[in-house]
Order: C-alpha cells, then structure tokens, then sequence
C-alpha cells in the first residue's frame, strides 16, 4: 500500500503530529468531505417525493446503506440499518429483542467489550432478564471458549462479543463462537466496531445475527451501520411509527436520517475506489474495492503492528495490554494498549503530546474490562490506534517519544 499516495487524500491529516489515536475516531479523507459539502450545496431536500432533487436525495439514502453493507460483504439491500452510533443501534436492538425474551432468560456479554455492546443487554435485567460476564483468561488475555460453555445454559438466548475489542486489538474468531452461541439455540450479537477499519469480514457467510460497526472510525462520518439477518430483520416489531413497521429498514431508522452523512458515506466507497485503482487500476476489485483494499490495508498494518511490538517490548517498564510480538501476530490489529511503570498514562500521554504524538489513555469505555485488570486505580492504559494512513516512520517516531519519557 503506498502510504505517500494514501496520505495526499486527507488535507486533514498533520505531518507533524503522529495521530495514534484513530480507534476513537478516524480522520475523512477529502472526497468523504466534498461529498457532504456537494450534498448540502445540491440536493438537502426531505427524500421521497416526486421532484427531481427529492428523487436523488432518497437515491443517496439508499445507495448509502448499500455502500455501508458492502463494506462487510453483505451485497444484497434490505440488511443494513444506519443510525447515530453503534450504541444507539445497540440499545434500540435490545429493546426491540425483548419481545422475544422471557423473565429469567439469560443473556451473556464479554467483560471485554466496549459498554455499546454491554449496557444495552444490562438494561433487559429490569425485564427479569439474567446478564452473565463472560471474563477473558487476564494471563492470555483470551475470550477462552471453555469458559462459554460453562456459562450457556438451555435459557441463554443471546451472546454479545466483540470482533475485536478496542482495547485488546485481538480478533477473535466470531465463526466458531457464533456456531456455539447457534448450537445453544440463542442469538449472536456481534460488535464490529473495531474491526471494520482493519479486518475486511464477509458478515453473511460468518452466520451472525446481528454485526455494528461506527462509520465514523471507517473513515466516514458520525453514523453507524447495523448488519441485521434478514429474518430477524422482518419479524422484529419495529421502533418506528405504526405505518412504518413494514418498511424495511426505516422501521428501526427513527426522524429523518442523516443525509449529508449518507452522502459522506458514498464517499468512504469512493475513497476506497481511488485506493484500488491506484493499487490494481483496472484489475482487482474494480467493482468493488473494499475486499481487495482491505486485503492490501491488512498487510500493510501487520508492518505497523510488528514495529510497535517490537519496539515496546524493548523496555520491561513497558506492559502490552493484549497480545504480545511473539503470541499469534496474524490475530493482531495495530491498536495497541499498554502500560509504563512508574508513570500514569495521563501523564506519559501529556508528555507524548509534547513530542508530537496523539495517544489516548484511560478506559476507551471498556470500563469493565480496565476494571477486571485492576488497571482503573492506574488510570487505565495509554492506547496507541494506528490506520493504513499511518506510517512506519510515525511508528519509529513514536517509540522514540516514548523511550525518551522513560529517561
Ligand atoms: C469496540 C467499540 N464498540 C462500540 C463503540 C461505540 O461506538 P459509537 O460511538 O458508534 O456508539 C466504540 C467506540 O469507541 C468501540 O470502540
């Protein structure tokens, strides 16, 4: 992946600041941006209606879900709904399960997952509904399988796991737990939220029932994307008004949707499109770049990754939050959480800053699983989130500024 070329698409993008913190949210490259500007300039009229404009405007709302669907490999319409963020998804999903759950179900969720993908189901307990913490094994930092069975019970009807956590950065292998989690007769909701901008997944063929992912942290705007099974997509009561409840998927995509956002979205396609020309030209992927692109981005962050591990492990004041350089590196996403002894990541992230580096720290929203680390009364981790816009020459500046704070 030519990293220069990548680079010239985003305006936005400082060559002076490393900009490691991309798993909060990701940088637009500028067609996403013209697309939303050209939106409001052309069209930003109510869709739907019978006038030119309001024709093309219910054509980028459609077109939109299409592109988002086909970002995880779903390349039939009527399966994606789009919304806010991967939370409000999330919470309207639960609410909308409830109808086929009954007092004293159960429903289990990972101690690892962002709290999208844990507060919705820990509000069904009010309903009488059981929520078990499935914890991750804290000497592999594994979601161990073994540990899953043992919580399954003929009354699960639901498990929520993370593709790949935001703090871990290991992706797990959501075809065998969905298999389990469908062996047990119950649901799989999986979030994809920190997946998508690194692992191309053909959500379909993985079996899962539910697959969020934030269009925002996929270089798009501050939308979400919700892959639902069709059957389950038809037969769940909607949120919606009573004359919607047919309409798929407006009957879970409440008001009037976010348009210039749908614009932006076509743009993340076209962004991906000017990659896949410039990598294959007429060749791969040509009428659809995301998996080829994708391909191409996962072998160009395994080089990222690599150096970041490496270089980390350098230091033993320094501690990787996940998976190590010499523990499966295939399973491994440039998000890399650790800690430094004898210095709070707030303050290791201030002095970063001061050398030009953008780090978060604290508990990325995975509360719980910073919590069952015993890292919260630490201040959490320091996160360095790499994309495919970032380089190895950041990477080394990077573990320069970091070494040079140890001194
Ligand atoms: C893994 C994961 N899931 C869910 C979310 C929440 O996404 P949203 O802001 O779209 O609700 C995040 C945000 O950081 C995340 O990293």
């Amino acid at each position: 992946m030519d990293s220069t070329f990548v680079r010239s698409l985003y305006s936005s993008l400082d060559p002076n600041i490393a900009l490691f913190e991309n798993a909060g949210g990701t940088q637009v490259p500028d067609i996403v941006m013209a697309q939303a500007a050209d939106f409001y300039g052309k069209l930003n009229v109510q869709p739907g209606y019978p006038y030119q404009k309001s024709m093309d405007c219910l054509q980028v709302l459609n077109e939109a879900h299409d592109a988002a669907g086909r970002f995880i490999g779903v390349q039939t319409s009527g399966r994606i709904v789009l919304g806010p963020s991967a939370t409000a998804l999330n919470r309207m999903m639960a609410v909308a399960l409830l109808e086929r759950f009954k007092p004293g179900d159960e429903i289990i969720v990972t101690v690892s997952d962002h709290e999208a993908n844990v507060s919705p189901w820990m509000y069904l307990k009010r309903y009488g509904i059981e929520v078990k913490i499935w914890n991750i094994d804290p000497g592999t930092f594994e979601l161990e399988v073994k540990n899953l069975k043992e919580l399954i019970t003929p009354r699960t009807v639901l498990v929520a796991f993370p593709h790949i956590s935001n703090v871990l950065g290991t992706v797990n292998d959501i075809v065998a737990l969905t298999s389990i989690v469908h062996d047990a007769g119950a649901l799989a909701y999986v979030d994809g939220v920190a997946s998508v901008p690194h692992v191309y997944v053909d959500v379909e063929s993985t079996g899962v029932d539910f697959y969020v992912y934030s269009l925002y942290k996929t270089f798009g705007p501050h939308m979400a994307a919700l892959y639902v099974r069709r059957e389950l997509l038809q037969s769940l009561e909607g949120a919606n008004h009573f004359f919607l409840n047919d309409m798929i998927p407006k009957k879970f995509e409440l008001g009037t949707p976010n348009l210039e956002g749908c614009a932006a979205v076509l743009g993340v396609e076209e962004y991906f499109s000017i990659i896949q020309k410039h990598e294959f030209g007429n060749g791969k992927g040509k009428n659809n770049p995301f998996p080829v692109v994708m391909k191409a981005v996962k072998e160009y962050e395994k080089g990222l990754t690599a150096r970041l591990l490496e270089g980390l492990a350098e230091s033993d004041r320094i501690r990787i939050i996940g998976f190590s350089k010499d523990q499966q590196p295939e399973r491994r996403v440039p998000v890399v959480s650790f800690t430094v002894e004898g210095i709070q990541p707030r303050d290791a992230a201030e002095k970063l800053a001061e050398r030009g580096i953008a780090v978060g720290c604290g508990h990325f929203y995975a509360y719980r699983l910073v919590d069952f680390l015993g890292l919260m009364e630490k201040g959490g981790v320091l996160r360095a989130s790499l994309v495919h816009y970032n380089t190895l020459e950041e990477a080394d500046r990077f573990l320069q500024a970091l070494f040079s704070i140890l001194d």
